[in-house]
């Protein structure tokens, strides 16, 4: 899978441009604050509709602008589309795929898969469940639109109830309504916890083959998907005892106008040696822990969909050692990538690969043939 050529207008810093890509590596040289990051993000926007850097698409069409655009085509050993976004500062944005419009950005089904990689990335290991939760949530909603779905249902759902909850505070009797919130709870939300746990399992299995490599079989990387609801074989079961746990709850819910339990408060642990790696684990071994992550990631999506996405690094090479930076390009062979660096000095390990580097400055690009 591979973005054949990109053009935008009005996006970020970028005036009009359009750019023919490499089929396996591209890479945008420049100095700090040029728009190497801003390419990555409109590439990554074709994929899934939305940024990874603001929730505002107002803040992607340039200043000075009140329209912007961005139309990829994407080639696959299957198909060839062209992908559109037009954003308006004072409209939502209109997706179009093959010239035609989407009733609605749900719809995307882009066929473009892309796994990001950046420094910041640490904060899942490092940082609260929060961020474990959504790198696992953004891993099956791109295979699953299904669970997207559950997830936004999910939320809306909790809400209702945190709602109808700081209502009853004072005369505690929340009625019917709450019963059949907690139905609708225990189904949505058991359906969520299964589908994480089913696929952290699946991520440990290739992660831990790949952190074993990594690490000359010095680490051994374990994951443990960590739920406050029993996970059980029958779903039914599951369902009736999510239930009983929330009723069992139901003062302390109360009183706080919250739900304690549920998808939305589960953990994913991860182990190095059975030791827990947000605890113990080095700066180093962090950051090794994550590049097995994302690479699993990659490879998980190769599993399901036959193909490897397209993978974007943004100021990763340069963070990381000579032998995990070269584990990491020898891996990364075989698909399309994206690096952004502000040297030149990581480029030995790329000598002998078929590469394209673009020089950006300002929103200008210079490509140099190699
Ligand atoms: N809406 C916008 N309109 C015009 N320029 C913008 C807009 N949003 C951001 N910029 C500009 O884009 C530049 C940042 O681009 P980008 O984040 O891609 O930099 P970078 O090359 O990745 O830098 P770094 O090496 O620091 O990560 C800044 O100069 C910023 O002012
Ligand atoms: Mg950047």
């Amino acid at each position: 899978m591979n973005v054949e050529s990109i053009r935008l207008i009005n996006i970020r810093n970028y005036r009009n441009i359009n750019l023919s890509f490499n089929k396996n590596i591209n890479i945008f040289i420049g100095k700090n604050g040029q728009g190497k990051t801003n390419l990555l993000e409109a590439i990554y926007m074709c994929s899934n509709g939305r940024s990874f850097r603001t929730n505002r698409d107002s803040d992607i069409i340039n200043f000075a602008k009140n329209e912007a655009y961005i139309g990829a085509d994407i080639r696959t050993e299957n198909f060839n589309k062209l992908i559109e976004l037009k954003l308006d500062r004072n409209k939502p944005k209109r997706i179009r795929i093959n010239r035609t419009e989407l009733k609605s950005q749900r719809e995307l089904d882009s066929g473009l898969y892309v796994v990001l990689f950046f420094p910041d990335h640490i904060r899942i290991v490092k940082d609260g469940p929060q961020e474990r939760r959504n790198f696992i949530d953004d891993v099956i909603s791109q295979l699953r639109p299904v669970y997207k779905y559950n997830l936004n249902r999910y939320r809306k759902i909790l809400l209702q109830r945190n709602n109808l909850l700081k209502s009853s505070k004072f005369n505690r009797d929340p009625g019917n309504l709450l019963d059949l919130f907690d139905l609708q709870i225990a189904k949505i939300g058991t359906s969520i916890i299964l589908e994480r746990h089913k696929y952290i399992k699946r991520l440990e299995k290739i992660a831990n083959h790949i952190h074993s490599t990594i690490t000359k079989n010095v680490e051994n990387l374990t994951l443990h998907y960590s739920s406050n609801i029993p996970i059980t074989k029958d779903r039914q079961e599951m369902e009736e005892a999510y239930i009983n746990l929330l009723r069992k709850k139901i003062n302390k819910d109360l009183e706080f106008g919250t739900t304690e339990i549920g998808p939305h408060r589960d953990d994913i642990l991860m182990f190095l040696n059975d030791k827990d790696a947000r605890i113990f684990g080095s700066q180093g071994q962090q950051r090794s822990l994550v590049l097995s992550l994302i690479l699993s990631e990659v490879e998980l999506i190769k599993e399901e969909i036959g193909l490897y996405p397209v993978v974007l690094l943004d100021d990763v090479l340069s963070e990381l050692d000579e032998d995990r930076r070269e584990y990491l390009i020898r891996y990364l062979e075989n698909m399309q990538v994206f690096i952004t660096m502000t040297e030149m000095e990581n480029l030995q390990t790329l000598d002998n690969l078929d590469k394209t580097i673009f020089h950006i400055n300002d929103g200008k690009l210079e490509m140099e043939s190699c």
